[in-house]
C-alpha cells in the first residue's frame, strides 16, 4: 500500500487507540485524570471524523467499487459518536462506565481495521495519483490549522 496518503490518519488512529487504553487504566476516583483523557478523546476523534467524511469519504463515496465500504465508514463513525455521547453522560461510578468504554474500543478497532485494510488501500487503487496528492494535501492542512 502506498501509504503516505493516508499515514497521518493512520497516525490519529494510533493516538486514539492509546488515549483509549490509557483511559481504561484509569480509576473511577481519578476523575480529573478520566475527564482530561475523555476531553481529549472527543477532540481528536472529532477532528479525525471531520477530516474523513470532508475529504477521504466523498471521492469514495462516489466510485462503484468503494461505495459501500464508504457508507458503512459513516455508519460506524456514528456508532462511535454514539457510544462517546453516552459515555460522556454516564457518572465514572457508573458501573456500566468501563464496559461501554469497552464497546467503543471494540467499534473503533473494527473500524479501524476496515480502513486500513480495507478503504485506504482500495483508494489507492481507485483514485488518481492527482487525486490522492490533493487529498494528502488536504489532510495536512486541515490537520495543521
Ligand atoms: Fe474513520
Amino acid at each position: 500500500m502506498r501509504t503516505e496518503t493516508f499515514a497521518l490518519l493512520v497516525k490519529d488512529h494510533k493516538v486514539v487507540e492509546g488515549i483509549i487504553d490509557e483511559l481504561l487504566e484509569t480509576r473511577a476516583s481519578d476523575k480529573k485524570r478520566r475527564q482530561d483523557l475523555l476531553n481529549t478523546l472527543k477532540k481528536e476523534l472529532q477532528l479525525h471524523e471531520g477530516i474523513e467524511e470532508s475529504i477521504v469519504y466523498p471521492p469514495l463515496e462516489a466510485k462503484k467499487s468503494t461505495h459501500d465500504l464508504t457508507l458503512e465508514a459513516y455508519q460506524e463513525h456514528h456508532v462511535v459518536d454514539v457510544l462517546l455521547e453516552e459515555l460522556d453522560a454516564l457518572d465514572f461510578k457508573d458501573e456500566d462506565w468501563k464496559a461501554k468504554l469497552t464497546v467503543l474500543q471494540e467499534n473503533l478497532e473494527h473500524h479501524v481495521k476496515e480502513e486500513e485494510d480495507g478503504l485506504f488501500p482500495q483508494a489507492e487503487k481507485v483514485l488518481s495519483s492527482e487525486q490522492l496528492k490533493h487529498i494528502e494535501q488536504r489532510i495536512a492542512e486541515a490537520k495543521s490549522s
